[in-house]
């Protein structure tokens, strides 16, 4: 072929090739319009959550109060031989139930279906994989739906719930074996808005994947988030209590998530959540913390709240052996080198909502940052000696990689750690306390 027969070709290819990510990408705010009034409407749009351990997972969702609620749960996509599991009811602070439903008994590496009655009808049937014996998940943060501009406007909120879908179907597509999704936090941008919730869990891909959300501090005033989440294990014994939702922790796949409320810097409530996380799964091969503020965010800002978080958290972190600590806040992302053997990893801007580059200058902790503005995922896999950390950038609509490490260590042996016991009596009876305050504003 001669040379200018060459040149052509490659000029329409990647002609073809830029219209078909252009297309990809307006396709995908086009379908948002599509879905707008279906997605805002649905005040029954359901959640999947991990469950307690790698045998179970969590479904909630909202209904009328006195309307029916069911569920159907089983290994035929017919739903022919399902079960009709138990559905618990209570009353929420808006004014409807949430209705949650807990499956056990689940195998690993094993497909499942269900469906639920919501709004007087059956929903369609949706699937969900357990994990097998290695787990890979999805870490993402501050998909902050209404954040890129005036959050009152629909074309903002079309935009951002759009940018969130395309990163999960990206990072599921390239992926598929993903089996949990951990979100760093900062989820909606306003903490009272039922509608940025009801976009939040809108895109298709959360009805097969399980979401681990944290509360960010744009939801912390608010008790919203927690409505539409059926978290495991919630700890409701902190002093400092948040009226958006509160730590919990789970096992999944030889790995023990705990997700703390770093808007709380109060130590012995943070303790006690690790004190009881670790003595419920002592043995799991990791153990992984997911908070949303960042203790060593390539943003090195020695004389603001970092450094004060760093004094509160960082040496529970080596007493309790976490391995690796999930952030965000930011919206810059970053990934630490080992600090006292603990990895920091900053999940950065998920949406396109307003992502922010890393500096040019990195902290000398930090071994990578990502110095551009697209929004990023992380898919963090949970080997046997290893923790692999590959990070995407999404452009247009294909996935990048643009950092890769790894954690190892994760040998936990000894004595289990403990709360000093005056430390826990007094934190008892401030929890008591603060328990007692929150419910005069709920
Ligand atoms: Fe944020």
């Amino acid at each position: 072929m001669r040379w200018y027969k060459k040149i052509c070709c490659c000029v329409l290819v990647a002609a073809i090739m830029l219209c078909l990510s252009v297309f990809a990408f307006s396709a995908s705010m086009d379908d948002w319009t599509q879905k707008w009034d279906t997605a805002v409407s649905d005040g029954s749009v359901l959640s999947v959550s991990p469950g307690s351990d790698s045998t179970q997972l969590d479904f909630a969702w909202l209904e009328k109060i006195g309307a029916k609620s069911a569920f159907r749960f089983g290994t035929s996509q017919t739903l022919i031989d399902a079960d009709a599991l138990s559905v618990r009811e209570s009353l929420t602070v808006v004014g409807r139930k949430q209705c949650h439903v807990t499956a056990d008994n689940l195998h690993p590496d094993t497909v499942y279906y269900y469906s639920y009655f919501r709004n007087g009808a059956w929903s369609e049937t949706y699937s969900v994989r357990t994990p097998g014996d290695t787990l890979t998940a999805l870490f993402v943060s501050d998909a902050q739906l209404g954040r890129s501009g005036d959050w009152h406007k629909k074309e903002v909120l079309l935009h951002d719930v759009a940018g969130w879908d395309t990163t999960l179907t990206e990072a599921m597509q390239s992926h598929p074996e993903i089996a949990l999704c951990l979100s760093a936090g900062d989820q909606a941008e306003i903490g009272f808005s039922e509608q940025q919730f009801r976009l939040f869990l809108a895109p298709q891909a959360l009805r097969a994947l399980p979401i681990a959300t944290t509360i960010g501090n744009h939801e912390f005033y608010f008790p919203y988030l927690n409505l539409h989440f059926a978290h495991p294990n919630r700890f409701g014994g902190s002093a400092v209590h948040s009226l958006g939702d509160e730590p919990y922790y789970f096992e999944k796949g030889n790995v023990l998530f705990i997700v703390l409320d770093s808007n709380n810097s109060f130590s012995l409530d943070q303790e006690a959540v690790l004190e009881k996380a670790v003595g419920a799964y002592p043995d799991t091969r990791w153990r992984v913390v997911m908070m949303h503020h960042s203790l060593y965010s390539c943003e090195d800002t020695p004389d603001e709240g970092p450094m004060h978080l760093r004094k509160v958290f960082a040496p529970l972190f080596k007493k309790y052996g976490v391995d690796l600590v999930l952030s965000g806040h930011t919206h810059r992302y970053s990934r630490s080198k080992p600090i006292d053997g603990i990895t920091y990893l900053e999940g950065g801007c998920c949406s396109g909502c307003n992502c922010k580059a890393s500096p040019q200058i990195l902290p000398a902790y930090t071994e990578a940052g990502y110095p551009y503005n697209n929004p990023v995922y992380s898919v963090l896999q949970f080997g046997e000696n290893e923790i692999s950390i590959e990070s995407f950038a999404v452009c247009e609509d294909e996935s990048v990689m643009m950092d890769e490490g790894t954690v190892t260590g994760g040998i936990h042996s000894g004595e289990l750690p403990k709360m000093p016991l005056p430390a826990k009596i007094l934190q008892t009876i401030l929890s008591l306390f603060g328990r007692a305050v929150s419910l005069l504003f709920v």
